[in-house]
């Protein structure tokens, strides 16, 4: 790859826009500046954005210059001479609220929140190599929670589990079985389990206590009952202790590549799980070569929320620091170092981003 002077300085033209892009979609996304004019659906002057959307006319005109300068938003000069602005029907359907599943908008907030969260600590972490706790990113937390709710809301009930151990996971499900949502965070996923699935129990095992007790007091507001969250490190669950061989099926969505010791929380996975139990570990599709990720087509993106957090969250007291990148060929030897001798590694449907290893006991 030998670019010329131009070419390279065009790139980085480019680079430079589309970083400040970015950054002001994401203020305007979560100001709701998208939904409003998505929804005005016809030219309107920077009063009548602003009035509509109840913000700042000042920062509105500011923000629809990069809008324009961007090409998010067309601008047209009416009879009076006055700028009106426009965002196309075919760019709110990808960016407004109402884009549901499709909405890639939400995205544009992800990397200016984890700026905000952790500029200084990851820049200090070049020169110490230090970790971040995950308590430096509450803002992110949330953010991911509610993004994790979209994701798993539309994919997990209806397409994924169906498709684990061609639909037989489900029979068991209805039947009734004992499942841990390991890493659960704030238990979204284990409490779509829960309420779609009301003959199986379901533990969700979380180290942070925070995240569990707004799990817990979501349970009770759904007033669930077969479902409680328990604070364990993974790492913990290796060796014998009260939960050995207690599940029939065991999920990690995403929750594996941050841990600071992946290995002994996967170890621990297999101690918990009964004799044939399954584990469905859900993690990025990626290669854990960086050559074999080059065509990624959000390569660049994937690899900065790593280096931002998930590396970062990892490193904290000497851990592992997988990063969100480890990659498929890592996974699948570090499931086998943890005891589990059948991984089969399948790409899940509507999911492009993420890979199934499943495995049995
Ligand atoms: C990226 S979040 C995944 C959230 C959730 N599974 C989802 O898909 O929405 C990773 C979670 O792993 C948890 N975690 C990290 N290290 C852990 C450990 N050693 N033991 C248990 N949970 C851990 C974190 O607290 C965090 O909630």
């Amino acid at each position: 790859m030998q670019d010329d002077v131009k070419t390279f300085q065009d790139k980085m033209v480019d680079v430079l826009n589309y970083g400040s892009l970015n950054l002001a979609m994401g203020l305007g996304y979560r100001a709701g500046l998208f939904d409003v004019m998505d929804a005005m659906a016809r030219p309107c002057t920077v009063d009548e954005i602003g009035t509509a959307a109840k913000l700042n006319s000042r920062y509105v005109r500011e923000w629809l210059g990069v809008m324009v300068c961007g090409k998010i938003v067309d601008l047209v000069r009416g009879e009076d001479g006055e700028p009106r602005f426009f965002l196309p029907k075919t760019h709110g359907d990808v960016l407004a609220r109402r884009a549901g599943s499709g909405n890639l908008g939400v995205y544009t907030q992800e990397i200016p929140l984890l700026t905000a969260c952790a500029m200084e600590p990851v820049f200090k972490g070049f020169q110490t190599g230090d970790g971040i706790p995950y308590g430096q990113y509450p803002a992110f937390h949330d953010f991911m929670a509610q993004l994790g709710d979209a994701k798993h809301r539309r994919v997990l009930v209806d397409t994924f589990l169906p498709s684990v151990d061609d639909g037989r996971l489900v029979q068991d499900l209805h039947r009734g079985i004992d499942v841990c949502d390991l890493g659960c965070a704030q238990g979204v996923a284990t409490l779509l389990m829960a309420q779609a699935f009301p003959a199986s129990r379901f533990t969700g095992i979380d180290i942070s206590a925070e995240a569990l007790e707004t799990a817990r007091a979501d349970a009770c507001e759904k007033g669930l009952t077969n479902v409680g969250f328990e604070q364990r490190d993974a790492a913990g669950l290796s060796h014998p202790n009260d939960l050995s061989a207690r599940f029939d099926y065991i999920t990690a969505f995403d929750a594996i590549h941050d841990q600071t010791r992946p290995l002994e929380a996967l170890r621990g996975i297999h101690e918990i799980l009964k004799e044939d139990g399954a584990f469905s570990m859900i993690d990025i599709a990626a290669e854990s070569d960086i050559d074999g990720n080059r065509d990624h087509p959000m390569g660049a993106f994937l690899y900065t929320v790593s280096l931002m957090h998930c590396m970062p969250v990892g490193l904290v007291d000497g851990g592992a620091g997988l990063g969100m990148m480890w990659g498929r060929q890592l996974a699948e030897g570090m499931l086998e170092q943890a005891g589990f001798e059948r991984v089969s590694v399948m790409e899940i449907p509507d999911d492009p981003f993420n890979l199934h290893f499943f495995c049995r006991k």
